[in-house]
């Protein structure tokens, strides 16, 4: 059976297609390989992908932006999962760039879900944020509570996705998932993302600029607690009838001051920090409700933020080639 993953030369979409290689899928990875970030990361997970997998996995690179060009895969090779994480990740990029939000979230969004339905694909699977959670304070946080007001265009772009969806359940009844990811990290991870940004600052002495002067809480999530989650929604049984919302987090909030404590406890090295005041479009403190997620698949994410650090220093030491 085939899955089709986009944004599979990102981080998500990397760990993603490896787990359903691993599970004897064949895997479909779509992605236009932009350059938002190092190039040479996104073609590194894909030459992994390639070389420990051989013809299970077949890699394409193109924009989802272009319709014609996704349908045609989609007649080409017939795939019974759909799993769509393609998009212009970033909140604070969203300010500056927010062509790019309309083009790659919403218009490349349509472009998959809508050749999805062409296709009967039964579910589609689709990541969501957790940022569309805006300032909600009501911790921790629960699929049930109302999301109408998000902070950055990047939140808007996700929240407008979950309408999308739910309107073409309304009208076609097709069937989707849309996963509110929080925060996750791990090996392969974002250059673009906090924890990545640390170990450069401590191993490279680049500038880190933390914002609200570290007094910001993140659900950490660690990379195989995410893939393993997404793996067990394309299977479960008690996901059947409508459109979903669901978490999918640690369940727990960490402050980024024990973070970079934690850090500079492992690593005996102090990050060249700047500390900032808040900036526009960022929430303070992210903390997901799993009782959802739980209901759907039994899952109970199995890495601390102290176990996952570890293993995202051991995976930074090697690809720096630090000694
Ligand atoms: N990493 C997180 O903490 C997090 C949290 C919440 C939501 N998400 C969402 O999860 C998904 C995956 O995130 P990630 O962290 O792996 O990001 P990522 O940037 O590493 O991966 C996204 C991939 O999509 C590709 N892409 C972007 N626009 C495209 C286009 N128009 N056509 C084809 N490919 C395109 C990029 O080249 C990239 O490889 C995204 O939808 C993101 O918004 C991530």
């Amino acid at each position: 059976m085939t899955v089709l993953i986009t944004g599979s030369a990102g981080f998500i979409g990397f760990h993603t297609c490896n787990i359903f290689l691993q599970k004897k899928y064949k895997v479909l990875g779509v992605d236009n390989l932009n350059s938002y970030y190092s190039v040479k990361l996104k073609k590194k997970r894909i030459d992994i992908l390639n070389k420990n997998y051989g013809s299970q996995f077949k890699f394409i690179k193109t924009d989802i932006i272009d319709k014609k060009k996704i349908n045609n895969i989609f007649i080409k090779y017939n795939p019974k999962i759909v799993i769509h994480l393609a998009a212009q990740a970033g909140v604070r990029y969203s300010i500056e760039n927010p062509d790019q939000y309309i083009k790659s979230n919403i218009v490349g969004f349509f472009n998959i879900l809508d050749c999805s339905r062409m296709a009967k694909i039964k579910f589609f699977f689709y990541a969501s944020s957790s940022s569309v959670y805006g300032n909600n304070k009501n911790f921790p946080l629960s699929e049930k509570y109302n999301t109408d007001d998000q902070l950055s265009l990047y939140a808007a772009s996700k929240k407008s996705n979950e309408l999308i969806a739910r309107s073409y359940f309304n009208i076609f009844g097709f069937k989707s998932v849309g996963m509110r990811f929080f925060t996750v990290y791990g090996p392969y991870g974002r250059p673009d993302m906090f924890m990545y940004k640390l170990l450069e600052s401590m191993y490279f002495n680049k500038k880190l600029y933390v914002y609200n002067h570290a007094d910001h809480y993140r659900d950490f999530t660690y990379i195989d607690d995410v893939v393993n989650s997404i793996f067990l929604l394309t299977k479960s049984k008690k996901i059947n009838k409508k459109s979903y919302i669901v978490n999918i987090g640690r369940g727990s909030s960490i402050g980024l001051k024990k973070i970079i404590t934690y850090i500079q406890e492992l690593t005996s090295k102090k990050p060249n920090i700047k500390y900032i005041k808040m900036q526009k479009g960022d929430v303070k403190k992210t903390h997901s409700d799993l009782s959802n997620l739980r209901s759907l698949i039994e899952y109970s994410p199995k890495i601390d933020y102290k176990k996952g650090l570890l293993l995202f220093l051991d995976w930074y030491k090697k690809y720096k080639k630090i000694k």
